[in-house]
C-alpha cells in the first residue's frame, strides 16, 4: 500500500475513531504491526487554535510516525489553514472527512452531509492540496443516501479527486443516511478500484475478523483496508491479518493471561493521558470489547465495567485474566 510518498509493508491502517484513537490505542495498534494510525477527527476551526493543538491526544511524539490527522469543515480557507497547522504539528498525512454521519455533524452541514455538494468538496480538496505538500487523502461514504443523484455525486467526487491528485481515498461502503445500519457495500469499492486502477483505494466497513477482512480486500481488489471498530478491544487483529497475509498456518491468538497483560498495558498508557477518575470511566468502553474474547461472559464484563477506581479495576483484571 502506498499513500503519496509513504510506502507501507502491510495493506492496513488504523482508521480514525473519535473518542477512541488516542495515543494509547494508536500505540497498541502499532505494537501489533499497524504502520499508519489516525487521531480522531478535528474540526478545522479547532485546528486553528494553539490551545487545542497542545492537547495531549493531538501531540505527536517521535515514536508515532507516520501518523495521520483528520479534518472536518466546510470552509475551504479554514480547512487549508487547519491543514497547514497539522503539518506544523508533525502529522505525516492529512485526511479530509466527508463521511461522518453523527447527527450533530450533519445538523451543521459537515462530514457526510457534504456528499451532495461535490463542488464544495472539490474546492476544499484543491485548497488543501495547494496548501500542503504531505500526502492528502479523503474519507467518503458511497453517497449521501441511496438515490441515483447521490451515487452520481459520489462518482463525480471520486473522479475529480483522483484526477486532481488525491493520494488515497478511504471509502466506507455505506451511505450517510444508512448511518451504521445494514451491510457495507464492498461492490462499490470493487467498481471504484476497477475504474481507477492507478488510485490508492482503501476500503472501510464491517472489518472485524482477519480472514473475512482479507477476503473482502481480495474480492474488491483494493489497495488497503481501514480497520475501525474491529480493533476496539482487539488490537491484536492487526497481527492476525499480518499472519494470514504471511501464510502462517496458525494465526496469533493471545491466551487469557496475554490478553490481561495487553489490557493492563493499555490502562498504563492511559495514565499518561487522563486523570485517575476519568481513565477508569473512559476505559469502560474498551473493557466491554476486550471482555468478548474471554469466556467469563457477563459476569466478567460487569465486574470490569463497574469497578469504582483503578485499584479495584486492576485487581479484577488480574483475577479474571490470571495475571500475577
Ligand atoms: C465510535 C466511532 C467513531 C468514529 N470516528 C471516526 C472519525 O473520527 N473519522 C472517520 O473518518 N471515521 C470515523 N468512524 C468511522 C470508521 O472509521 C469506519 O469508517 C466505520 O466504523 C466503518 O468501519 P467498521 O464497520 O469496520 O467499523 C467512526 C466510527 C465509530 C464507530
Amino acid at each position: 500500500m502506498q499513500i503519496g510518498s509513504i510506502k507501507f509493508k502491510r495493506p492496513m491502517l488504523q482508521a480514525a475513531l473519535s473518542g477512541y484513537t488516542d495515543r494509547a490505542m494508536r500505540m497498541l495498534a502499532r505494537r501489533f504491526g499497524c504502520e499508519l494510525t489516525f487521531s480522531g477527527v478535528m474540526l478545522d476551526k479547532s485546528a486553528c487554535h494553539k490551545s487545542v493543538l497542545r492537547m495531549k491526544n493531538y501531540q505527536i511524539l517521535d515514536d508515532e510516525h507516520p501518523i495521520g490527522g483528520q479534518l472536518l469543515g466546510t470552509d475551504p480557507k479554514i480547512m487549508a489553514q487547519a491543514a497547514q497547522n497539522f503539518v506544523n504539528q508533525g502529522y505525516d498525512v492529512i485526511d479530509l472527512n466527508f463521511a461522518c454521519p453523527a447527527p450533530k455533524v450533519l445538523r451543521r452541514g459537515r462530514g457526510g452531509a457534504m456528499l451532495d455538494n461535490p463542488r464544495l468538496i472539490i474546492e476544499i480538496f484543491r485548497g488543501v492540496r495547494d496548501a500542503v505538500k504531505i500526502p492528502l487523502m479523503m474519507k467518503l461514504r458511497i453517497g449521501i443516501d441511496e438515490s441515483e443523484a447521490a451515487r452520481e455525486d459520489f462518482w463525480r467526487i471520486c473522479e475529480e479527486a483522483i484526477t486532481g491528485g488525491i493520494d488515497a481515498l478511504i471509502v466506507h461502503g455505506r451511505t450517510t443516511s444508512q448511518y451504521f445500519r445494514g451491510k457495507a457495500d464492498w461492490s462499490v469499492l470493487a467498481e471504484l478500484k476497477k475504474k481507477y486502477p492507478q488510485a490508492t483505494i482503501i476500503g472501510s466497513g464491517d472489518l472485524f475478523e482477519a480472514a473475512d477482512i482479507i477476503e473482502k480486500k481480495k474480492t474488491a481488489c483494493v489497495d488497503g483496508v481501514a480497520i475501525a471498530r474491529g480493533a476496539i478491544g482487539k488490537p491484536w487483529l492487526f497481527r492476525q491479518i499480518t499472519d494470514l497475509l504471511d501464510g502462517k498456518e496458525e494465526i496469533f491468538k493471545p491466551d487469557t493471561t496475554e490478553q490481561g497483560r495487553i489490557i493492563l498495558d493499555h490502562l498504563n498508557m492511559l495514565a499518561e493521558l487522563y486523570e485517575p477518575k476519568k481513565r477508569v470511566w473512559y476505559f469502560r468502553k474498551f473493557l466491554a470489547h476486550y471482555s468478548k474474547a474471554h469466556t467469563g461472559g457477563r459476569k466478567l464484563k460487569m465486574e470490569l465495567v463497574t469497578a469504582h477506581d483503578e485499584d479495584q479495576l486492576r485487581t479484577a483484571i488480574k483475577k479474571w485474566y490470571d495475571v500475577s
